[in-house]
């Protein structure tokens, strides 16, 4: 079993009347199979409203499966003696970073998780400075994280999830307030948190740049998911991705209007560089 593990989870939103009775039923995540392998990096797409944070939410516990289950690291999320355990395998980082930053020093917000967790104050600082470091954060120890970029403030509320050594990270949208800068910075960081600690990463987005150093990508589309695999396998599908509402990365996109107009060209092409490798290679 992997380390997220789900089972025809179902999850639905009941909408209840001034009587308390059900009303309406949103049935948010409809019927999902899935096993994530330790030490990948996941990236989940999806149009507005397929379900992507609904699903992430059941990672951390935060809801509890409708119907079926869900495993992190083995343990099922809706026994209630395995959420502090959950919490603890699985960290969540969300699209405001203003929200999950608390501490009024970068270095004291980074060490709050530890100490709720009741880690001994010795290790509570190394696991601060490893973590403010493992983010490229550590010069910015001692400042307010009110003066930081959007960015800098994303990458401290990471290293506020890693210095509760979890497993593995969730990041739901966590670049979609930043400017490109800041994007950047925040991608590269989860990357190397994946390759150099083994941290098994579960991005959401709709950046489809993001995406493209992935190991695996789901698709979701109305609470399913409906297209799984590499990101080649899934962005060289770009009239498939298209009716689904989202886009391709630039250089795909491109090489597709090449092929329609009628030059031979790879249909699987991700980056720039391999756009004009193969342009050049016309003949
Ligand atoms: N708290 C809630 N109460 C009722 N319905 C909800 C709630 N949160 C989400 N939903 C509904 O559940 C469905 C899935 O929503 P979800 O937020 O998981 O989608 P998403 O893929 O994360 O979308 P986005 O890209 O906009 O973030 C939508 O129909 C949404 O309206
Ligand atoms: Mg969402």
């Amino acid at each position: 079993m992997g380390i997220v593990k789900t089972a025809k989870l179902v999850y639905e939103y009941l909408k209840h009347d001034e009587e308390g009775n059900v009303e309406a039923v949103n049935r948010a995540i409809d019927g999902v199979d899935i096993d994530i392998e330790e030490g990948q990096f996941i990236a989940v797409l999806g149009h507005n409203g397929s379900g992507k944070s609904t699903f992430a939410k059941h990672i951390n516990a935060l809801i509890v499966p409708t119907e079926g289950t869900m495993w992190v690291d083995g343990l099922k999320t809706d026994e209630e003696q395995n959420t502090i355990k959950v919490r603890q395998t699985a960290g969540m980082v969300f699209q405001n970073p203003d929200n999950q930053i608390i501490g009024t020093i970068v270095e004291e917000d980074v060490g709050f998780g530890p100490e709720n967790l009741g880690v001994p104050t010795q290790e509570i600082w190394e696991r601060v400075n490893k973590s403010l470091e493992s983010v490229h954060m550590t010069e910015y120890r001692h400042h307010s994280p009110n003066k930081l970029s959007g960015g800098q403030k994303q990458r401290v509320a990471i290293a506020g999830v890693i210095a509760m050594h979890p497993k593995c990270i969730v990041l739901d949208e966590p670049t979609a307030m930043l400017d490109p800068n800041g994007r950047k910075e925040v991608i590269k960081a989860v990357h190397e948190l994946n390759k150099k600690e083994k941290i098994t990463v579960i991005l959401i987005t709709h950046y489809m740049d993001e995406v493209i150093d992935a190991d695996k990508v789901y698709v979701m589309d109305e609470g399913k998911v409906v297209m799984e695999g590499t990101p080649r396998e899934i962005f060289s599908q770009v009239d498939k991705m298209k009716d689904l509402r989202l886009d391709v990365p630039q250089a795909t996109e491109i090489a597709y209007e090449l092929r329609k107009s009628g030059i031979n060209i790879r249909a699987d092409i991700l980056s720039i560089d391999e756009l004009v490798n193969e342009v050049c290679q016309l003949k």
